[in-house]
């Protein structure tokens, strides 16, 4: 890392998917003028791109090339909506997709594809700042992070927040086959050998089933002026 990249502030917040992060990730990095980085989008985005050249059973190996050569790029339309680019061409709605999730929670078990993705995440570091969201911002990828968040919510709770959105998406899926789908991925990602869900040693826990997005969202901000690390 550059001498001038390692003086730019990051704040990691990891946690499981449902806890909120993505949302709140974001809300901290607007609310600063930051840039933001979804890394899960990007093991989502070797799912999509391995899937589109029929490389969905590929061994590892070349899972791993795919991820190196990922080309993307992230915007939002002008209805504020997320979209992102893959190789030039629009595959928002296939990202965000179940099958997707369930895909790149087996391909980020994958040693060499998270070695491979590692550059392409530190390169989102650019100034005033970085908010990183994922599983291992602050335990693996920018373990140098001012402030570090690990984000929880209970298992049940992040299901019903699940479900609204994709039934707010005209998504029709049961509520217990979500809760499965989450217990399972929660294991799949917390017992997996390579970068496990867990929290960085020095990271601050934060319990969101009871709170609003706002009021994580604030707790946060509250932590950053009290750490200074906007500089
Ligand atoms: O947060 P998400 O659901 O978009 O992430 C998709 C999958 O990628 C999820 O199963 C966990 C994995 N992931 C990871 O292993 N490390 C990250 N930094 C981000 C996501």
């Amino acid at each position: 890392m550059s001498l001038i990249a390692a003086s730019i502030p990051v704040i990691a917040i990891d946690g499981p998917s449902g806890s909120g992060k993505g949302t709140i990730a974001r809300q901290v990095a607007t609310a600063l003028g930051w840039h933001l980085l979804d890394s899960g989008a990007l093991y989502r985005l070797v799912a999509v791109a391995a899937a589109e050249s029929g490389q969905s059973d590929a061994a590892e190996a070349e899972l791993a090339r795919i991820a190196a050569d990922l080309e993307v790029r992230f915007g939002t339309n002008e209805a504020g909506e997320e979209q992102i680019w893959l190789s030039g061409h629009e595959v928002s709605g296939q990202v965000r997709a179940e099958e997707c999730g369930l895909m790149a929670s087996k391909i980020a078990a994958l040693p060499d594809v998270r070695t491979a993705l590692l550059e392409l995440q530190r390169g989102f570091r650019k100034a005033p700042g970085l908010v990183a969201d994922g599983r291992d911002m602050g335990s693996m990828v920018f373990p140098d992070s001012g402030l570090k968040v690990f984000l929880t919510a209970s298992a049940e709770e992040r299901a019903k927040r699940r479900h609204k959105q994709l039934k707010d998406k005209g998504i029709d899926v049961s509520l217990p086959a979500l809760s499965r789908d989450i217990e399972d991925r929660d294991r799949r990602d917390s017992e997996r050998k390579v970068a496990p869900l867990r929290p960085a040693e020095d990271a601050r826990l934060l319990d969101s089933s009871n709170l609003t997005i706002d009021a994580v969202t604030q707790t946060i901000l509250d932590w950053v002026n009290k750490l200074n690390i906007v500089t």
